[in-house]
Parts: C-alpha cells; structure tokens; sequence
C-alpha cells in the first residue's frame, strides 16, 4: 500500500489530521530550502515522538572514515556526509509550565501545508495540555530567497479556555549528531557563544573540513500583533544557548514570538567575520520585519514559477505532484554560486551525503536549462570543470595515467568518496555523463564557447581515460570494456556494457570532431589546450583504433543490444510474474539472488537509447523498449521517467502515463517506502521531462528544437514553458491541438511533428 495521506491541492501539499505514523515522512515532504540551506519540517516546540531532525547547508560536508568490510585498495578513506547542522528552529513552549509536545497532548484541526506559490511552510492546530489548557498555534517559516542566510519563524499562541501564563524558549543547538556518521561521532567544535539583547550567536566548526559556520537567532514578542517587550533569563549549556520569556496572556489574546535565525558560513564570509555579518542580517530583517519578508519571499518565488510552472488541467493529483516537483528542485539549487551542486536527497536527508551523483548531469541539467538563465547550467557545468584535477588523481589512484580522468560517483569536493567496489571502481559509465552534459549545454543553449574555454579539457581528459580503460580482445580482435557496472546496479562486475561502451566511443568520437572545430575556428585555445595536455596525434590516433573497434554486444534474435555478454542466458522472466510481496526485490531478496537474476533496476540500455534517440529508427526504439521495461523493477527514482519519455516516444501513452505518474508522486505517495529519509530531488527533474520531453515530444538534436505534443487522456489539456536561447516559449496542448507562443521579442524556429515553423515575436500558432 502506498501512503495516501497527503491532500491533492493544485498549489499546495496539505496535510489535514494529525499521525503520529506521519511525522517523519511529513517532515521530508514538508521540507523547506533556498538553494543555500534547507532543512526537514521539524516542529520547533519539543516532539517526544519519532522524529528526524534535520538542517543542512550547501557545501558544508564531513570527511567520515569509511566503513567497509573488507578493505580493497583504490578506495577512498572517507564518504563524505552532508552535515547535519546547528538547529536554529528551536523553541520549546510552556503554558502554565507544562511542555507543549504533540506527542503527549490532545491535538485537533492539525493542519500543515506548504504553500508552493510562495514558498512559505505553515501549521496549525489545537491543543489540549493535561492541566485542561486549551490552545491555538499558528506558525509560518520560511527560508528567504532574497536573504539566502536567513530564515524566519512565526509562532502565535491564543489561549482558548484560560488566562495564564505562556512561556517561550527560543534556542539554537550546536550539539546536532549525523543520524547517517559512520562511528557516532561528533563533527563539529564548538568555539565561542555571544549573546546580547535578544541575540544569540554560536560559532562552531567542522572537523576536519574546518568549515566555519556561524548559527544565530535574534527574538521579537508581538501581543495582538503589537510590539512588545518582555524580560528574559539566559540557559547556556556547553552546545546550546536559550532564552526564557515568560508573560501572562488572557484568554483569547495572541501572544507571538518572531524568530530570525539562519547562518553564515565561511564558504561566504572571513571566518572572523562570520558573527558580524549574521548579527547585521538578523537586524536589517527585524527592521524589515516579518510581514514584508513574507511578502519578498511571495514576489521571488513567483518570479521563479514565470516560466518554470507546469499547468495541468484536468488532474489535480497530477497538477500538485509536478509543481511539487518543480519547487523541490528550485529549493534545492538555483544556480548562482557554481560550488554548490544538487545532492540526490537535497536538504532533505542524509542518504546519499548530500553529495553530487551524475544525477545532475544526465537529469538535473536539462531541466535547469530551459526554466533558467543558461548560466545556471553553465555553473552545474563549471562545477565539473574545477574539479578537473581531482578527476585526474582519482583515476591516478586506480592506476590510469597521462592525464585521464574519472570523475567520482560521489562526491563533495571532486574526490571520489563511494566505497562499495561496484560503485567505485566499476560503475564508470558516470563518466560519460560528464561530457554528454556538455554537448546538451552547447546543443541546446547554442552556446558553443564552453567547449574552448571550459569543456574540451574535460573532454580530452575522459576520452583519454575510455582509451586507457578499453582492452583489446584478441579473442574478438575488438576492444572491450571489462569489469563494469552499468546504470543497472542489481549487476556488478559485467563486460561490455552497452551503454557504457556506447559512451565511451561516442565521447571520444565528439571529442576528436570537436577538436578539428577547435583547430579550424579557435586556433589560439586550440594551442593553448594542446600545450596543457600534451595531446599528440599518436595518442588520437591510438583513440580513433578503440572507438571505431569497440565491441557491442546484440542480439539478432531479438534484434536488441545486449545490456552485457551473456545477457540472454539469464531466465527471461519478465516483472508481472513478480509477485508485490516480493517487491521491492532490493528489501526482499538476498543479493545473491538479484545478481543472478533478469530484473534490472532503472534504465540502463534504454538510458543509452534515451540519450541517443537520434542515432536510432522508430522500430528500433521500440523494440529496446519493449524488450528491456518488462524487466525492470524501477527501484531506482531515476528510472521511471526515462520509461515514461520514451514510451510517448512509441505511443504507448498508457504506459507513459503510469510512469509519469509513479516519477511525479514517487514521494507523495511513498511508492519505494522510504520517505522517511528524505526525497528524491533529482529525479524530480526527471518528472519534469516526462512532461516536457515525453508527453510535450520536445528534442533538440542536430540545432532543431523539435515537438510532437500528445496528451494523456486523464488530462484536459496542459501547458509549460521553456527558456530557449533567450526566448520564451509556451507550449499549450489539449484535445483538439496544441500552442506555441512566442513569449519573446526575437522569433524561435520549431519543428511541431517533424514540419518547420517560424513563430514571430509575440505571436501564436494554433495546430
Ligand atoms: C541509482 C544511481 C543514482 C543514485 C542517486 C541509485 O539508486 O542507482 O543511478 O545515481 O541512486 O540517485
């Protein structure tokens, strides 16, 4: 059974009741961020109850000594975790000195949303104490987009039955432990506390890492949303600060604590600086104040839904999830500081380290390119490249040479911090993605100057690697591609992936095209690149032999590529004969069993096929798709949508359309049972594309930005925009045709089912 709780809203997630069985899948779903920092909904008064408290800050990571069984040399010594950072939210609650805590109370017309509109997080609800006490709690927080290190909470408490006393205190905790550290261990020191009037401050720093990071809060009452002031007691403890207020508040009367808090951190500031800058931010907002941040925050995110909204009509379910989705990602990354990446949980969790997978490359980056500026793409790009060097270590480490490089499946700074082998050492298909994303950016954005001054570096670098990773098969008098694993992880230690093998000739391939480009057009980087890398054409030549003899493996049986050698002696058992208490087979089975078996986790041909529709026939597409998706348990996020697009593809819409559903509601309904731990951002992405890509048909191959719009039949119509070179497009699609307008001043060249159109500036065309 999935989970069903969350109520279908077109612009916000709502949750109406309270469960306690909820609580920690609410808190990922609810979760709050700004591109800078995030964190779970956690409730600020104490929760006795099951809870996964959580606050994360962009870039701030902890080297935590791996743990393995079995030691393999190559590995990396750490796995790098995401910090769970100092708790600013906090602020416990007493009415006539008893602790409010939801789990130890009546509670009643609990109600929570996250308004996506506005980006802004609300709850509300009665409660009874065990003296009798009956109160109402409203409380709105958000985190600024126009502040990025601020955020700001509004609690309100109105007595119902009762005058008394109501007591706040507001804290900020630096003694906050990883749920995910690998010994228990502590990752932060603590090194100085400041406080005055209604402020406090912790500065605290990683270990190891020595990020600085300084947690503040400063405190506001309102009585009746009139100022007040109030008296206080200081509560220092070794790790934490807090403030006691205490008033009493008649029956009826709103008695309200404003709390701005957030951080700064060394990454931004000097780190002596670092409680300066926080104090003038808590200031210059309490002399905004919190209604005109509320407003700021309403006006930045509706800039943001301009053209990144997706509107569906018809479904409101399918209407909620895909702007779900959209906010998701917009919370987690917006693009401006090209340090930063899209970790595959955000600030949502701890799996996954918070760190950067090929997620962004192969799903993330096209979504950001066409709802943003192309230099939000171009910062996920750059990213990359600044950690060249690393790549280069990490593949001189297994042994590679002469400047090849491996870029990490797992990453904070650009080393390599996965520790299981299958991973690390075989799962090199990520590899590709590095450049594929390239030649996505220049296809798409037109461009084409990254590859001088940025991509072809990369490119010669990950070339030279497939050339040193190949081996010639004298058996076959081909190149292979032994001892890998494919984007299928239920299969380790395979030869002749597919798709990996597919990657690798194609990068070298459009790398040696794009250095005769280079030669012609760019002559002073040409030099300058061939000066650095010490490229000859003994070497190109050497790559020339591995592309154009590389073996793949297929089957004139079914007319397929193979995903592997030996693929079809496996048990050809497709997944309807999998019974649902054996799912997810991840949960379920022994690995053993798994290996052995037929069933494959996510997209692995059909990735390849995906990312290279072009080089294959309608019926070739078809056949890989219907002879590889009955096989595939989608037990990773990142698989659905993939399904989803390429079913549109060969219209199999009732296909495209489970798949879309399962890609867009995957945490909302809690498909894989796992919610809990925190979301699946990037394959949010993947969402995205199952409507701009699938249902919308949208391509862009060979400079021609093409459609083939269908629509689910569960649908009235839907619509979304593209940021294209500049222009605007919105694409509109119902039953009886489609739209295209022209939102810009510039005109756009489409093709709409293969024809070509001029669309004018401000015009629209109606098919
Ligand atoms: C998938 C990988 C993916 C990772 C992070 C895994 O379950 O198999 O392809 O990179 O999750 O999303």
């Amino acid at each position: 059974m999935n989970q069903d709780y969350i109520i279908a809203d077109e612009w916000s997630i709502l949750e109406k009741g309270f469960d306690k069985e909820n609580v920690t899948a609410s808190e990922s779903i609810f979760s709050i961020g700004n591109g800078y920092m995030g964190q779970r909904a956690n409730f600020e008064e104490t929760y006795s109850g099951e809870t996964f408290q959580g606050s994360y800050i962009g870039g701030i990571y902890y080297p935590d000594k791996t743990r393995v069984g079995w030691w393999k040399n190559g590995y990396p010594e750490y796995f790098a975790k995401v910090l769970n950072a100092p708790n600013w939210i906090g602020i416990d609650v007493k009415i006539n000195r008893r602790s409010l805590d939801l789990s130890q109370c009546k509670v009643n017309d609990f109600e929570r949303k996250l308004n996506m509109k506005g980006g802004v997080l609300t709850r509300s609800f009665t409660a009874e104490l065990s003296g009798g006490e009956q109160i109402k709690v409203c409380v709105t927080r958000f985190l600024s987009l126009n502040f990025n290190e601020l955020g700001v909470i509004k609690y309100d408490i109105t007595p119902l039955n009762f005058d008394g006393e109501i007591e706040y205190i507001p804290y900020i905790d630096a003694g906050i432990m990883n749920e995910d550290a690998n010994y228990d261990e502590f990752f932060w020191e603590i090194l100085r506390f400041e406080e005055e009037k209604n402020e406090a401050y912790i500065l605290s720093k990683t270990l190891k890492t020595e990020f600085h990071v300084c947690t503040g809060m400063k405190i506001e009452f309102l009585l009746n949303d009139y100022f007040i002031e109030l008296p206080y007691e200081t509560h220092k403890e070794d790790k934490k600060i807090a403030f006691n207020y205490k008033t009493d508040v008649k029956k009826g009367d709103t008695f309200s604590i404003c709390k701005y808090g957030g951080y700064t951190q060394s990454m931004n500031h000097p780190k002596e600086e670092l409680i300066f800058a926080l104090e003038k931010l808590l200031q210059k907002a309490s002399i905004i104040g919190f209604y005109d941040l509320l407003q700021k925050q309403k006006d930045a995110w509706k800039k943001i839904w301009e053209t990144a909204d997706v509107v569906i009509d018809g479904d409101i379910k399918a209407q909620q999830a895909i702007r779900f989705n959209i906010f998701h990602l917009n919370q987690t990354y917006l693009g401006e500081d090209s340090r930063l990446n899209i970790g595959p949980k955000g600030f949502t969790g701890e799996k996954y380290g918070g760190s950067t997978y090929w997620d962004t490359e192969a799903y993330c980056i096209p979504f950001y390119m066409s709802t943003k500026d192309k230099n939000v793409a171009k910062n996920l790009l750059l990213y990359r490249y600044h950690q060249l060097d690393k790549a280069i270590e990490n593949a001189e480490k297994l042994g590679f040479k002469n400047g090849a490089a491996l870029y990490p499946m797992v990453t904070m700074n650009g080393e390599e911090c996965h520790n299981e082998w299958e991973i690390t050492f075989e799962e090199i298909h990520r590899n590709g993605a590095m450049i594929y994303a390239i030649y996505n950016y220049v296809n798409y954005t037109g461009d084409y100057s990254y590859i001088p001054q940025y991509g072809m570096e990369v490119m010669i670098a990950v070339s030279r690697f497939w050339h040193q990773r190949a081996t010639f098969s004298k058996a076959k008098d081909q190149y292979v591609i032994l001892g890998v694993t494919g984007p299928n992880e239920y299969e380790n230690n395979i030869n002749n992936n597919f798709y990996t093998n597919y990657l690798a000739k194609w990068t070298i391939d459009y790398t040696l095209k794009n250095l005769e480009i280079l030669k012609e057009d760019y002559p002073d980087d040409f030099e300058r690149i061939i000066q650095k890398t010490h490229l000859n054409q003994l070497e190109l030549d050497e790559w020339n032999k591995v592309s154009n003899g590389l073996y793949f493996p297929y089957s004139d049986e079914y007319e397929v590529y193979l995903q592997q050698d030996n693929f079809l002696d496996k048990e050809l058992i497709s997944t309807d004969k999998l019974p649902a208490s054996e799912r997810p087979i991840n949960q379920k089975w022994s690995w053993d069993r798994i290996l052995r078996s037929v069933y494959i986790k996510q997209a692995d041909v059909l990735q390849g096929v995906y990312f290279f529709e072009n080089h294959f026939k309608q019926k070739s597409i078809e056949r890989h798709f219907n002879f590889y998706e009955p096989f595939t348990v989608h037990e990773s996020s990142l698989s659905p949508c993939v399904h989803s697009i390429l079913a549109a593809k060969i219209n199999k819409m009732n296909k495209a359309y489970e798949m879309y559903l399962r890609t867009s509601r995957l945490d909302l309904d809690d498909y894989n049972h796992e919610v809990h731990e925190g979301l699946h951002i990037t394959s949010m992405a993947g969402t995205w594309l199952s409507i701009v890509q699938g249902f919308g048909g949208m391509r862009n191959f060979n400079d021609k930005l093409s459609f083939a719009p269908q629509i689910p039949k569960e649908w009235k119509s839907y619509s979304f925009k593209i940021n294209y070179r500049g222009r605007t497009l919105k694409v509109f699609k119902d039953h009886k045709g489609c739209k295209f307008t022209n939102e810009s001043d510039k005109p756009i060249n489409i093709f709409i089912h293969g024809k070509d159109f001029k669309v004018a500036p401000k015009t629209m065309i109606e098919l």
